[in-house]
C-alpha cells in the first residue's frame, strides 16, 4: 500500500513490457494505472498479478453503458481487487448511482471516479454532439452531478484542478494526468503542470506515464519527483 500521490500509467502494448517496468518499481512508492490497450491484450490475469505483487491498481476502463451493465462491470472490477475504477459521468445520474451501489455491496470496495469531458474534446466537438457551452462549463456541470451521485472523485486536467477544488470541497479526489516534471520531455502533452504545481493546486493523485516509464532508471525518476514534491509541500 502506497501513500504516494503518484500513479504510474502502464501504457504498454504487452504484458511482458509492462511487467519489465513493474519489476523496476516499488509498490510502497507508487500505484499503477492499467488502461484499455493493456487490459484488452492481457486482461484480468495481469491485474491480479499486479495486485499480488502488492500494487494498488487504477483500472482505467471508463465504463459507459446502461446502469445494469456498468454496475456489473464495477462489481467485476471490485472482485479483481483493484484500488480505483472509473466511469463516464455522461452516462448519467442513474448509471453512476447503479455503479455506486454495486461497489458499496462488494466485499472489496475500489474508489469510484468519474470522467467528465475528455480533454481531447474542444468546444466544437462538444457542439457536434449537442453539448452547448465551453468545455469548462460542461466539466463543472458534470462534476456537480458526479458528486451528487456519490462518486469519490473526478479525473480532470491540471487546468481544471483549481476551479474544481473550489467547487467540490476537500473531500473529493481529483486525479490529474498531463503531469511533467520540469526536467522531463513533454512528448505529445501540451498543457502540462509539474507534480508540485498540481498538488499545490489541489490534485489528490497524479497520473504520470513517460517521465517514469521511459526513463533509463524509472525508480530514480520516481525519486526525483518524490523529492520535488517533498520540497514544495
Ligand atoms: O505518458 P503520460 O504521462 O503522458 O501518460 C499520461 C496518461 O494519462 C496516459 O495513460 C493517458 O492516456 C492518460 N490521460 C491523459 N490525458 C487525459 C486523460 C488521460 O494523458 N486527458
Amino acid at each position: 500500500m502506497s501513500h504516494s500521490p503518484i500513479i504510474v500509467a502502464l501504457d504498454f502494448p504487452s504484458q511482458a513490457d509492462a511487467l519489465a517496468l513493474v519489476e523496476r518499481l516499488d509498490p510502497s512508492r507508487c500505484r499503477l494505472k492499467v488502461g484499455k490497450e493493456l487490459f484488452t491484450r492481457s486482461g484480468p490475469p495481469l491485474v491480479e498479478t499486479l495486485v499480488a505483487k502488492g500494487y494498488e491498481v487504477f483500472l482505467d476502463l471508463k465504463f459507459h453503458d446502461i446502469p445494469n451493465t456498468v454496475a456489473g462491470a464495477c462489481r467485476a472490477a471490485a472482485d479483481l481487487g483493484v484500488w480505483m475504477v472509473n466511469i463516464h459521468a455522461t452516462g448519467g445520474r442513474r448509471m453512476m448511482e447503479a455503479a455506486r451501489e454495486a461497489v458499496d455491496k462488494s466485499a472489496h470496495q475500489p474508489k469510484l471516479i468519474a470522467v467528465s469531458i475528455l480533454t481531447s474534446m474542444a468546444q466544437q466537438d462538444l457542439a457536434e454532439i449537442g453539448l452547448s457551452g465551453s468545455p469548462a462549463e460542461n466539466v463543472q456541470r458534470l462534476a456537480r452531478l458526479a458528486q451528487q451521485a456519490g462518486m469519490d472523485g473526478l479525473v480532470c486536467s491540471p487546468q481544471e484542478v483549481t476551479m474544481l477544488r473550489e467547487q467540490l470541497g476537500t473531500d473529493f479526489d481529483l486525479v490529474t494526468p498531463g503531469i511533467r516534471p520540469a526536467w522531463s520531455e513533454k512528448g505529445d502533452q501540451t498543457r502540462i503542470t509539474t507534480p508540485a504545481q498540481a498538488v499545490a493546486m489541489g490534485a489528490t493523485y497524479l497520473v504520470i506515464g513517460r517521465p517514469i516509464t521511459a526513463a533509463p532508471e524509472p525508480l530514480e525518476a520516481l525519486q526525483r519527483i518524490e523529492v520535488e514534491l517533498a520540497g514544495k509541500s
